[in-house]
Order: structure tokens, then C-alpha cells, then sequence
């Protein structure tokens, strides 16, 4: 088995475009909690699940794993300084960043590309990262272009390069 060298794991996971989302929590005290995160997708249809995996490291992460809910606000092509300052640490990210009581009342922007508001379905070991998997309750779209980080970089996607074959 060949050796993977670090950088060459990382600069190839650059080239995958994930969404651009911000997730939120309240602890039991009322602290809100939230972190930029590109690791949402959905996992089940049936039940619907969605998962999100915050570092262990995040100082946010125990409010997450020991929450009962949790909030997935799917940004939009004109939230990037929202995207940096949910990613970055040390400070107060929900001033001035526009955030409302929302969904099972956790903080979401109203201008999300969509909103998913889900109870704590299960916590799984994910290495140095946890996984969360999210039981859907409540969704919200307002069907703004979405951002999207791609390449270390946030963009868009490109207004009409809609493919004219989709899958059925
Ligand atoms: C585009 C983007 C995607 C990110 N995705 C994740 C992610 O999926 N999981 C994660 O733990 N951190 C992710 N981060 C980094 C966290 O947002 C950042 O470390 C955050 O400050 C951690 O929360 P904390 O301030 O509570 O420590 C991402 C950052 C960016 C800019």
C-alpha cells in the first residue's frame, strides 16, 4: 500500500466543492453556538437524516455532541463574510452577523438558501472529527444561488450553466 502524503490528501479534498454552510446550536445555559462547516450532506430519506462533522478540536464541539438540536443554514452567493467568521475563533460570531431565532428557535439567517432544523439523531466517531447525524424536523428555502467553496476559494455557480441534461 503506498504511503498518502498529508498535502496530497489535502490539496486533492481542495478540488471537491462542498457547500458553504453555518450551523448553529443553543446550550443548555442559552449560549448559542456555530461554526462554518462544508462537511453537510444528507445521508437517509427515510427517516431523513443529514449528518455535519465538527472537529473535536472546535470549541464548539461539545455543545454539539451533548446539544439536542441543531440548525443548518445553507449560505448564499452573498454570505462569504458570513462564511469567514463563523470559521474563525475567539470571538463573538453572532454580533452583527444577522443571525434570528429561527427554526426550534436556534439562530439562522432569514436569507439562507435553506434552512434545516434537526433533532440530535445520533453521534459517531468520524477520527479527529465527530459526526452528527441530524433527524430533519423542519426545512426552509428561499432558493437563493448558493455559495460554494471550491479550490480554497468561495464562488457561485455561474448564472445559466444549468446542464441540459439532469439526472432523472
Ligand atoms: C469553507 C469552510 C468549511 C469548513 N468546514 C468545516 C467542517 O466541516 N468541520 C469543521 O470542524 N470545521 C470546518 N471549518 C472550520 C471551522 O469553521 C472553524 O475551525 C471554526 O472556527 C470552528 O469552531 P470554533 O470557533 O467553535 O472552534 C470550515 C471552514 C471553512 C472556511
Amino acid at each position: 500500500m503506498p504511503t498518502l502524503e498529508t498535502t496530497d490528501y489535502v490539496s486533492t479534498m481542495a478540488q471537491v466543492p462542498t457547500p458553504v454552510t453555518v450551523v448553529t446550536t443553543v446550550d443548555a445555559t442559552g449560549r448559542r453556538w456555530g461554526f462554518t462547516a462544508g462537511s453537510f450532506t444528507s445521508l437517509s430519506l427515510d427517516p431523513p437524516l443529514v449528518l455535519v462533522c465538527p472537529a473535536k478540536t472546535a470549541s464548539c464541539h461539545q455543545a454539539f455532541v451533548s446539544g439536542d438540536r441543531f440548525l443548518v443554514n445553507v449560505l448564499a452567493a452573498q454570505h462569504a463574510d458570513v462564511a469567514s467568521n463563523f470559521a474563525r475563533s475567539g470571538h463573538d460570531k453572532f454580533a452583527d452577523s444577522g443571525m434570528e431565532p429561527c427554526e426550534l428557535g436556534l439562530p439562522g439567517l432569514p436569507d439562507a438558501t435553506a434552512r434545516i432544523a434537526c433533532t440530535l439523531h445520533d453521534v459517531l466517531d468520524g477520527g479527529d472529527h465527530s459526526i452528527l447525524v441530524g433527524r430533519v424536523e423542519a426545512v426552509s428555502v428561499t432558493g437563493g444561488a448558493p455559495l460554494v467553496y471550491h479550490n480554497r476559494s468561495f464562488t457561485r455557480p455561474a448564472a445559466g450553466m444549468a446542464m441540459a441534461s439532469s439526472p432523472s
